[in-house]
């Protein structure tokens, strides 16, 4: 049955025959890391042009098998996403703004000419896995359960144009810190070799292609011992856009903040929208407007700029320390944690973690 607003999917439940043992499943959680360790089930939910979504399972998790000539392998039609399920103080599991990765996905199926699926399926079958998977739950200081939904073109056609079936999935894993050090800053290498999406280009889209090109200008990074790439706007190599999986604040002396502008060339990432209202409520200003990387460094060094501070789902609000790029390093504010960025972390954390009011229903409960 295609799936509607009126007739919400059914999930056919295959529980795994053979899940991992308590004992093994245990090692596995008490230092899981990042995205290693994966849970027993799955979803999966079939598209193709005669029955719309159809087909919808809540079954083991096992190897997918694929045509060689199917489009995913071969023009990258795939969109993802990454939401975590947190432990609330009361001991319940909560997702925060599910409905807004539902909405960035289907954002991104437009953007890489894929069907729409519906909110309230994308909610459900992730409500549904995290419940039966809860076990996997990491008994860690920040743990949580990340849940990847992604979508793949199965067609098996080698002609360039949409494909006409595609496969939606939900699969599991048990995180610890993103950052292993769990550093309390991060440093950066701003890349002015590489660009990550062009106007016009698919930057404001979660597509594995996006992620693929990242690659490269990434291992630059590391291999200058520095944590994370931040890329430059496409057109001048000027504007500061975001880093690989993050996004940017920049926080000021007079208590301002500014955070690159939504122009289609960056993720808009639900933290960083999040951080938005939040800081607004904190009474802060923050003007979301193009910064130059001179100016950031000109800045860090007149002691304008105070703190930056990247967001995201996986890193949560992580301060930036070091900054360096061909034309030598500079520091922002003491290095370490500053008193905005800890402040405006802090707040985030609470209502994820239900131990504030959760005055705009950002978590979903899931009882
Ligand atoms: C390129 C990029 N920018 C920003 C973000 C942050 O988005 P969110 O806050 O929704 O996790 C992510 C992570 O999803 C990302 O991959």
């Amino acid at each position: 049955m295609a799936d509607s607003a009126d007739h919400p999917i059914d999930f056919t439940r295959t529980p795994h025959p053979a899940p991992v043992s308590d004992t093994i499943r245990a090692q596995a959680i008490a230092d899981p890391g990042f995205g290693k360790v994966f849970t027993d089930h799955m979803v999966t939910i079939e598209w193709d042009e005669d029955h719309g979504w159809h087909g919808a399972t809540l079954g083991p998790r096992q190897p997918l098998s694929l045509d060689p000539a199917c489009a995913v392998l071969h023009y990258a039609q795939e969109i993802f996403e990454g939401l975590k399920a947190y432990r609330l103080a009361d001991g319940a599991m909560g997702l925060f703004r599910p409905h807004e990765n539902a909405r960035r996905f289907n954002a991104s199926a437009d953007r890489l000419a894929m069907p729409n699926l519906p909110e309230q399926t994308f909610v459900e079958a992730i409500r549904q896995l995290v419940l039966v998977d809860s076990g996997w739950f990491p008994p860690v200081q920040g743990g949580s359960l990340y849940i990847r939904p992604f979508m793949i073109a199965t067609e098996a056609f080698l002609g360039v144009r949409p494909a006409k079936q595609y496969k939606f999935l939900v699969i599991l894993s048990a995180a610890g810190n993103y950052f292993k050090s769990g550093a309390p800053a991060v440093s950066i290498w701003v890349s002015q070799d590489y660009t990550r999406a062009a106007p016009g280009g698919t930057g404001a889209a979660k597509c594995g292609g996006n992620y693929a090109a990242s690659l490269v200008p990434h291992a630059n990074a590391v291999a200058r011992g520095m944590d994370q790439v931040c890329f430059l706007d496409a057109a001048e190599h000027r504007w500061v856009e975001e880093l690989g999986g993050m996004n940017l604040f920049f926080v000021f002396d007079d208590g301002s903040l500014v955070t690159p502008p939504l122009t289609g060339t960056i993720l808009p990432g639900i933290t960083r929208d999040s951080l938005l209202t939040i800081a607004g409520e904190e009474g802060l200003t923050v003007r979301e407007e193009r910064y130059a990387f001179d100016q950031w460094r000109a800045d860090a060094q007149s002691g304008l700029l105070t703190e930056a501070f990247a967001c995201g789902t996986a890193a949560v609000v992580t301060p930036i320390g070091k900054v360096a790029s061909h034309d030598g390093e500079f520091t922002v504010g003491s290095g370490g944690p500053g008193q905005t960025t800890q402040r405006l972390r802090d707040k985030l954390v609470s209502i994820q973690r239900g131990t504030t009011e959760d005055r705009h229903g950002w978590v979903m409960r899931l009882d």
